[in-house]
Formats: C-alpha cells, sequence, structure tokens
C-alpha cells in the first residue's frame, strides 16, 4: 500500500495532504506536526539543520513510509539535502512557487508571502535569480500568520484586521499596486487563502507549491512501485509535543480523514 509521510511543524501539512489526497485519494498518509520545535520560521537555519534529519529518519524506521513530503518551505529551503542523505526513501520538498508566479505575471511585480526565515534565505534568492530575475519581488515574513492559521485550524474565527496588517506589508510597497500574483511560501497559508483572497483585490492570483508537490509525490510513488489502497484506520497523525489545546483540532483532522492520533517523542 502506497503510504506517504507528511511533515512539518504544524499544521500546515494539512494543506499538503488536502492535494495529495485530491490527486490520489486511496494514498495512506502519516502527518507529522513537530510541535515541539514551532514555529521554524524563527528558528536559526543550524538548529533546524541539527534537528530534522535526526527526527525525520526516527520518524521513518517507525512508520516506515514510501515517500516523505517535507510540506514546509522553512524546512525545505534549507535542509533538504541533509534530510535527504539521512532518509533511505524518496524525499520530496516544497520551495516557494517562484517559477510558476514568474510565468504568470504580467506587471512582473510578484509576492512573496514565507516565514521570516523563508523570504531571506539564500535558496530563495537562487530561485529569484533563476527563474524571476526581471521580477520585483515584494517579500514579507511573518510568524504571526502562521499563528492565525494554527488558530483557525483550532476553530478560532480569524481576525480580519490583523490580516489586513499583515497583508498591508505587501500592498503598501511602492509598487504594492502593481503586484498581480502572491507566492503563499509556507504550507499554513492555503489554509487561510479564502481569507487573504477577501481582503486582496480580485485582480491578484494567489499561488502555492501544494498541487505540484502532489504531483511530484504521486511520481514517485509510482516509480518506487508502491500500490494505493487504503485501509480503514490507517491515517494517522503524530505531534511531537503534548499541547493545550491540541483537542481543538480534532474537527479539522477527521475533515483531512485522519483516523487517529500518536505522540512521538523518542528521538
Ligand atoms: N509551514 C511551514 C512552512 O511552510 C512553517 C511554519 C513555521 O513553523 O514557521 O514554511
Amino acid at each position: 500500500m502506497a503510504h506517504v509521510l507528511i511533515f512539518d511543524s504544524g499544521v500546515g501539512g494539512l494543506s499538503v495532504l488536502a492535494e495529495i489526497r485530491k490527486a490520489a485519494p486511496d494514498t495512506r498518509t502519516t502527518l507529522v506536526a513537530d510541535n515541539d520545535f514551532f514555529p521554524y520560521g524563527n528558528r536559526t537555519e543550524p538548529e533546524l539543520i541539527g534537528r530534522l534529519p535526526n527526527l525525520l529518519a526516527k520518524l521513518c524506521e517507525r512508520h516506515l513510509p514510501d515517500v516523505v513530503v517535507v510540506a514546509c518551505n522553512t524546512a525545505s529551503t534549507v535542509a533538504l539535502e541533509e534530510i535527504r542523505l539521512a532518509l533511505g526513501v524518496p524525499v520530496v520538498g516544497t520551495v516557494p512557487a517562484i517559477k510558476p508566479a514568474a510565468l504568470k505575471t504580467e506587471t512582473g511585480v510578484i509576492g512573496l508571502l514565507g516565514t521570516p526565515g523563508t523570504v531571506e534565505r539564500q535558496y530563495t534568492e537562487e530561485l529569484i535569480a533563476d527563474y524571476a530575475p526581471d521580477v520585483h519581488v515584494i517579500r514579507h515574513g511573518s510568524s504571526e500568520l502562521v499563528e492565525m492559521a494554527e488558530r483557525k485550524l483550532r476553530g478560532e474565527q480569524l481576525n480580519f484586521t490583523d490580516l489586513k496588517r499583515v497583508l498591508s506589508k505587501l500592498t503598501n510597497d511602492l509598487r504594492g499596486h502593481e503586484m498581480d500574483t502572491l507566492v503563499l511560501a509556507c504550507t499554513h497559508f492555503p489554509l487561510v487563502r479564502e481569507e487573504i483572497a477577501y481582503l486582496l483585490s480580485p485582480d491578484i492570483t494567489i499561488i502555492d507549491s501544494g498541487e505540484a508537490v502532489a504531483r511530484r509525490t504521486i511520481n514517485r510513488l509510482n516509480l518506487s512501485g508502491a500500490s494505493g489502497g487504503h485501509q480503514a484506520g490507517d491515517n494517522i497523525a503524530v505531534f511531537t509535543a503534548e499541547e493545550e489545546g491540541l483537542a481543538g483540532l480534532e474537527p479539522a483532522l477527521v475533515a483531512h480523514g485522519i483516523d487517529r492520533v500518536e505522540y512521538f517523542q523518542d528521538y
């Protein structure tokens, strides 16, 4: 049975899981949220490189997935190579969708909304230099928006004034009025995509990497020969810390087809 382990610092993995389910409904999924180390956006590069390969290797030993999806731009843009070296299974990363945004924009101005880590990374610089050298990229890194998505998934009402303030960091840029494409470069942000779209001009196209990551994941599964098929009770969510308020997540987990929750602190 094809089994994908989807890894993020928090609930961002759900946005990627939803795309994988859409593309291949029978895939068995293990969703991991490293909530003990959340948020990744404020962590240093050595901290993430020091933690992720070992943690993922331990998770793979325990859950034996066919493919690992690092459903996190913050982790992928810094530690993908180290993670690949540490694991014996194919790894699909999630990186900012700069290339499709550069192909889409007509004004030549795009927004890049990620975590503080992702928008500053060397990897992101290289994506821009390679695929969008003539595009003006307005960047904003927001851990606050990550927290807002976490709270929404726990059933809290989203505060539109706060969201508007976050988005104003893009729209108030000198060339903000020309922005016609926005890249959601954090897997948490598609979870508040409707609210973002509601506050922005309808002329702005919002792009994320979820669909492309799902496509690559299915390709890797096909190449590895893993077969489809789903058994009830297969789909689990794993958290690295017990946390107050986690119970509030249950409806969102159930809505994403997750059958039960486990904790993993043995790494
Ligand atoms: N969901 C993550 C990403 O795609 C990171 C969120 C965080 O922990 O800061 O970047």
